[in-house]
C-alpha cells in the first residue's frame, strides 16, 4: 500500500482527480470503479473541471459502480444512480450505456447480483477502483463481519452505517436498510484502487485498516493483500501519525 499524506480534502480532490485523469488518458476506453458518498464528491468536481477544460474525454470511459441501496428507485434523490448522475454523468460526455450500477428498484437480489457480477467480469478487469473507507470501517458495503464475502451481494447496513447516512435522508427511518454490493472478491480483482480518506473522524478507523490485523471485523484491512493500493489522506485522517 503507498499512502500519501496531503494536506485536506481540496487538495484530496485534486490528487485523485489527477490520478484518475492519468489513468484516462494512458487507456481512453478503461473500466472504472466508482464510489458514492462525501469523500469523492471533490473528486468529480474537479474531473468536471478538466472536461470542461478540454482536458479530459470520458466518451469510451466504461464504468462500474459500487454499490447501490435495494428498494430505491433510480430517480429518487437519495439513490447512488442519482448521485453519480448529479455529480459526474451528465456532466461530461460518457454515454449513459457504459454506467452501471446495480439496479436497486428490482427486488430480485440474487438475479441482480448475479448479473452484476457478470457484468464486471464481461467488461473487465476494472482498471482502477476509487474507495472511500466508511466509519466502522467497510469498503463498498461490505459490512464488519466473520468472513469476507467474495462477490456482489445483497447487504444489511449496519447501525452506525444507517447513523452516518441519515444525512443525506429526511429522517434515520427513510435510510434503506439493505444494499446490492461489489463483494470483497469483486474489489480485490481489480488492476489497482484508489483509497481516499478524509476528516478525524475516519482517523481512528483508518489506523486500523493500515495498521492493525487483516480481519473481516475491519473490511477494509484486506486491502493490504492487493498490489497496487494508493491511499490519498488528508491530515486531518492521518493524524499525527509519522506516515
Ligand atoms: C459508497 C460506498 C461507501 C462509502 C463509505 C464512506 O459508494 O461504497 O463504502 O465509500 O460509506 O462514505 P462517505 O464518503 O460519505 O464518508
Amino acid at each position: 500500500m503507498k499512502v500519501y499524506r496531503v494536506k485536506d480534502y481540496d487538495a484530496m480532490s485534486r490528487k485523485a482527480a489527477a490520478f484518475l485523469a492519468a489513468k484516462m488518458i494512458l487507456k481512453p476506453n478503461a473500466l472504472l470503479g466508482l464510489a458514492t458518498g462525501s469523500t469523492p464528491a471533490g473528486t468529480y468536481k474537479r474531473l468536471v473541471e478538466m472536461y470542461q477544460a478540454g482536458e479530459l474525454d470520458f466518451s469510451g470511459i466504461r464504468t462500474v459502480n459500487l454499490d447501490e441501496y435495494r428498494g430505491i428507485l433510480p430517480d429518487s434523490p437519495n439513490s447512488y444512480y442519482y448521485f453519480m448522475k448529479e455529480n459526474l454523468f451528465s456532466k461530461v460526455n460518457i454515454l449513459p450505456e457504459n454506467t452501471y450500477i446495480p439496479d436497486g428498484s428490482n427486488p430480485d437480489a440474487q438475479r441482480v447480483c448475479r448479473e452484476y457480477e457478470d457484468t464486471i467480469e464481461r467488461l473487465g478487469p476494472i482498471e482502477v477502483q476509487l474507495l472511500g473507507l466508511g466509519h466502522d470501517g467497510h469498503i463498498a458495503f461490505n459490512e464488519p463481519g466473520d468472513e469476507f464475502e467474495d462477490r456482489t451481494h445483497c447487504a444489511w447496513l449496519n447501525e452506525q452505517t444507517i447513523q452516518a447516512n441519515k444525512r443525506f435522508f429526511e429522517t434515520g427511518q427513510d435510510v434503506p436498510r439493505q444494499a446490492y454490493t461489489m463483494g470483497i472478491g469483486t474489489i480485490m480483482r481489480a488492476r489497482s484502487i484508489l483509497m481516499l480518506v478524509s476528516g478525524r473522524e475516519k482517523a481512528e478507523i483508518l489506523r486500523q485498516v493500515l495498521e492493525g490485523p487483516v480481519t473481516p471485523k475491519v473490511p477494509g484491512s484486506i486491502l493490504r493483500f492487493h498490489p497496487d493500493v494508493t491511499v490519498f489522506a488528508d491530515e486531518a485522517a492521518l493524524g499525527d501519525g509519522g506516515r
